[in-house]
């Protein structure tokens, strides 16, 4: 069976924000999630550009419509383009094809006996692009779903037979309890249509900036209403009415959307569908809305998350990873930037990266790198059923579009894979000559990484190839088919050094955002800044510029790391810090970290300490490190930086 994925079209009243991000990075997961399975897949996006809406915004912007349309539009595709989205086609709303299916499709519902001439007068919200009934209005004409005021109209109109259509929609509801996804949602719909649904106005008189209905009505004055043009996307973008080749991907396996247009989705639109003789899409997923720090977004708070800073500073696939792991789909969800570092810094970062830097390790010290699943089977049996069973139950969440849940069950591989080197030590068997063994372990993490990453792709691609690659296969559907699907173990591979996937983040990367003032509120903020003045002179234990650059701070990169005998604490490391002869030091982490996944990775020595002897040791240097109630984490660069580097 073919896949179709869509995501709603973004309008082009102001640039992308981490909203449209989540709904995209997970329609882009579904794609391709869905490819790697082996499914011809179209993803589709795009921008909805017309309606009062948008025509204000340009004039807002002193623009001509078309040129402020263009202009945002292409902020939409850049970003995707940006954060490498694989969609197969972005459609916009003002390309003169979707312009000739929308009008075919109003030809053909009109033709039905659908669509009838009348006159509307009621009440419009403008921000939301929907008319409300007076009844439905909150206190001082406000629009029920914003709150913002609404306006009067009175005007000629054509009319969709929504009611017509109240029966055959709850039959339907019945008739496939998955069609709305998560299925908490879908009593929200059935009430509202069980309330009765009223005709729907599908034109407009009283502006300009729509698709003009079809030319055989002979009535010029009428252009389309948004909600109908924008919907029709979803199959306009297939060439309905015109080159239907691409229409066999209809009906979509999902249409993601965000809780506030859901009614449009599984309201509206099905009974578009019903009136087009169409079939309906199979899943229409909801998902809820992100907060900031608890805030809502906007942009007069100043608290709007974009993207690309977020992207810039903590990277996409990470970005993608935390939104997607943190909030059950469904539900709303708060971006704050500490729980988006724990996520790096505890999933990312010390269960899945440590597992690779570990086996990297390993494998260079006891077989030079060199990978055989030959003995798995023999000493890691059990290991091996429970990561099947594992991997069995994964698929049922992804198709209800519990991805939290997934990969809260995907993680369970590498707690598997940790507990292993854990209570198998390689080490401890190599020292008893029993290589094969040990090598055994290091190969079912091997394993069970490489099935992860085929798992984990349609979240975080990028990295997964790159996975993949130091483990010598490529993330493809064939070897989808033999690891995943046959269950086989990886051929034998030499493994790539790789420096560490995931560097840990200690603190906010991005400025945090403004905290909004409450009554009062500006007289703390005053004496807050007031408290914050330095007062140098008289504060205890302030240093000096020229004192703390006399310390010499440099990244160093541990070349051999071992325990020291008789101490539960110390390990003995030679760092090289970019002298002519590596430094030896003696560091007190080793319940921390074990010596093996230190080696090859970068930390931050202080580099001019006078040398002491530990338990008769020298030691040339000292470690950054943090360690607060949850233990100890060595302060690393960010990323890769040439060894020596001053620290400034
Ligand atoms: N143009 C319509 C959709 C037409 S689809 C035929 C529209 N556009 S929008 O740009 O306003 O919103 C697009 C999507 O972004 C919606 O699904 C909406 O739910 C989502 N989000 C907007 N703000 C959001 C958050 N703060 N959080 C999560 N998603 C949010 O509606």
């Amino acid at each position: 069976m073919s896949t179709y994925i869509t995501t709603p079209i973004y309008y082009v009243n102001g640039e992308a924000h981490i909203g449209h991000a989540y709904t995209t990075f997970i329609a882009d997961a579904l794609a391709r999630h869905a490819r790697l399975r082996g499914s011809e897949t179209y993803f589709l996006t795009g921008t909805d550009e017309h309606g009062q809406k948008i025509e204000e915004s340009a004039k807002k912007n002193g623009q001509e419509t078309q040129t402020f349309a263009d202009a945002i539009s292409a902020t939409f595709k850049n970003l995707w383009d940006d954060f490498n989205i694989s969609y197969d086609q972005f459609i916009r709303t003002t390309d003169a094809a979707h312009k000739k299916g929308v009008q075919h499709a109003f030809e053909v519902m009109f033709a039905r006996g659908d669509i009838y001439k009348d006159f509307y007068e009621g009440n419009y919200c403008v921000s939301c692009e929907a008319f409300f009934p007076e009844s439905q209005l909150l206190d001082g004409g406000c629009c029920p779903d914003c709150g913002r005021s609404t306006s009067v109209v009175k005007e000629e109109s054509y009319f969709f037979r929504l009611s017509a259509y109240e029966q055959k929609l709850l039959e339907y509801y019945d008739a496939h309890p998955d069609f709305i996804l998560p299925k908490s949602r879908r009593n929200e719909v059935i009430n509202f249509v069980r309330g009765g649904l009223q005709d729907l106005s599908v034109t407009r008189t009283s502006f300009t900036w729509g698709v003009p209905i079809p030319q055989s009505l002979n009535d010029p004055k009428h252009v389309m209403y948004v909600w109908l043009d924008a919907l029709l996307n979803y199959v306009t973008a297939l060439g309905y009415g015109q080159n239907e080749a691409l229409m066999k991907f209809w009906p979509a396996s999902v249409q993601l959307v965000g809780k506030d247009i859901l009614r449009f989705h599984a309201i509206y639109w099905p009974a578009f569908l019903m009136s087009l003789d169409l079939e309906l899409p199979r899943h229409i997923g909801a998902h809820g809305w992100w907060t900031r720090d608890g805030e809502k977004m906007s942009k007069s708070k100043g608290n709007v998350i974009h993207p690309k800073e977020v992207s810039e500073a903590y990277g996409v696939e990470n970005l993608r990873y935390f939104m997607m792991r943190e909030v059950p789909f469904g539900q709303d969800g708060d971006f704050s930037q500490r729980a988006f570092i724990d996520r790096i810094n505890s999933d990312l970062s010390n269960d899945l990266g440590n597992l690779l830097n570990r086996i990297i390790g390993m494998s260079g010290k006891y077989s030079e790198y060199r990978i055989d699943s030959l003995h798995v089977s023999t000493y890691h049996a059990k290991e091996l059923a429970d990561m099947r069973r594992i991997i069995e139950s994964l698929e049922a969440y992804w198709s209800e579009l519990q991805i939290h849940r997934y990969l809260e069950e995907l993680w369970r591989l590498f707690a598997i894979g940790n507990k292993a080197i854990e209570e198998h030590a390689p080490w401890a068997k190599v020292k008893e000559g029993r290589l094969d063994e040990a090598l055994a372990t290091v190969a079912l993490v091997a394993n069970i990484l490489a099935k992860a990453s085929l798992l984990l792709h349609g979240v975080m691609p990028h990295t997964t190839q790159t996975i993949a690659r130091a483990l010598g296969f490529e993330i493809s559907p064939q070897h989808f088919v033999r690891l995943i699907g046959e269950d086989a173990l990886l051929e034998p591979f030499t493994i790539e050094v790789i420096p560490p996937l995931f560097p840990r983040v200690e603190a906010p990367l991005i400025a945090e955002a403004p905290k909004v003032l409450h009554g009062g509120g500006e007289a703390v903020a005053v004496q807050e800044s007031k408290k914050m003045q330095p007062e140098t002179k008289s504060v205890e234990g302030v240093i000096t510029v020229e004192q703390f650059f006399a310390v010499s701070l440099r990244i160093g990169q541990v070349l051999e790391a071992e325990i020291v005998p008789k101490s539960d604490r110390l390990l003995k490391l030679q760092v090289d810090v970019g002298d002519a002869a590596p430094r030896q030091i003696i560091a007190g982490i080793r319940e921390f970290y074990a010596p093996e996944a230190l080696v090859g990775t970068q930390v931050c020595v202080v580099a001019n300490l006078k040398p002491a002897k530990l338990m008769g040791m020298l030691s040339e240097g000292m470690l950054l490190a943090a360690k607060d109630e949850r233990g100890l984490c060595l302060i690393r660069p960010e990323s890769p930086k040439t060894v020596g580097t001053p620290i400034r």
